[in-house]
């Protein structure tokens, strides 16, 4: 049986992802450091809960410890993420500090704790970066430039696993309506990001974890170092102007 290691699974996407995995018949831990949260989660699906945080290296080493990875990890998911909006002037270096240590750090211990599970395996890794990565946007120095640098992390651990047969690539979604995007997203940004898309509409988290699943199977077994928007086309829109639409 193939073992999947989710991060951030407790909700939202990183627990649309562990469904999809169990859909598919592979054991799955699921990894989440709000522990009511994850109990509840862990509560309906029959996968393996660990509490932690994967931007404390302690904690990262007690995953890799409880995870029963014997017979190697198929599939990293790096999935964990905090948003924060705000402007440059007003993103204080501890608000910085706390974005970067989830969405940057995290991917980085938890991957290389990994790595021997994943030779093990010649696993896939999957990172979770975001539209924010590819373009940038106001109120987003510190979460985007986190995701942009996720995406060059994934490029790295592409060039740098794969001659043990670990393939590593990258998700970018775009807005999901998760409680992390509706923590920053208004109605105003609702319905801005409504008319910049393409397919006019939020994605679901079963659209992201449909990309996640693919990548992480042997139908993708030649795809490593890429980057992935599934955004309903906003990654494809150059001039996006209402002044231009018919
Ligand atoms: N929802 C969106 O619109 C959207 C868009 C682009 C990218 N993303 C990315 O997708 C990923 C999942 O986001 P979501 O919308 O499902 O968010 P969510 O807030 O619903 O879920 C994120 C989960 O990660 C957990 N988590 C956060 N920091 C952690 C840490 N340090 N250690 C362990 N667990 C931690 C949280 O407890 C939570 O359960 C994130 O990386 C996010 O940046 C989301």
């Amino acid at each position: 049986m193939k073992t999947a290691l989710v991060t951030g699974a407790a909700r939202g996407i990183g627990l649309a992802t562990t469904r999809l995995f169990l859909e598919e018949g592979w054991r799955v831990v699921m990894v989440d450091r709000d522990a009511p949260a994850l109990a509840e989660a862990a509560s309906t699906v029959k996968a393996q809960p660990i509490c932690a945080d994967v931007s404390i290296p302690e904690d990262v080493a007690r995953i890799v410890a409880e995870a029963g990875l014997e017979g190697g990890l198929h599939a990293l998911v790096n999935n964990a993420g905090v948003a924060d909006f705000g402007p440059i002037e007003a993103t204080g270096f501890d608000r910085w500090r706390t974005v970067m240590e989830t969405n940057l750090d995290g991917v980085f211990l938890m991957t290389q704790a990994l790595i021997p599970a994943l030779r093990a395996a010649k696993g896939a890794i999957v990172n979770i970066a975001s539209i924010s990565g590819l373009r940038a946007s106001t109120l987003r120095v510190a979460y985007g430039t986190s995701k942009a640098a996720v995406i060059q992390l994934t490029r790295q651990q592409a060039v740098e696993l794969g001659e043990y047969g670990v393939r590593a690539n990258c998700v970018c979604p775009g807005p999901v309506r998760t409680k992390l995007a509706m923590a920053v997203h208004t109605q105003d940004i609702i319905d801005a990001y409504h008319d910049a898309i393409p397919l006019n509409r939020y994605g679901s988290e079963r659209e992201i974890a449909e990309a996640i699943g693919f990548l992480c199977s042997d139908r993708a077994s030649y795809i490593t170092g890429q980057v992935l928007a599934v955004d309903g086309g906003f990654e494809a829109t150059g001039v996006g102007l209402p002044a231009l639409r018919q």
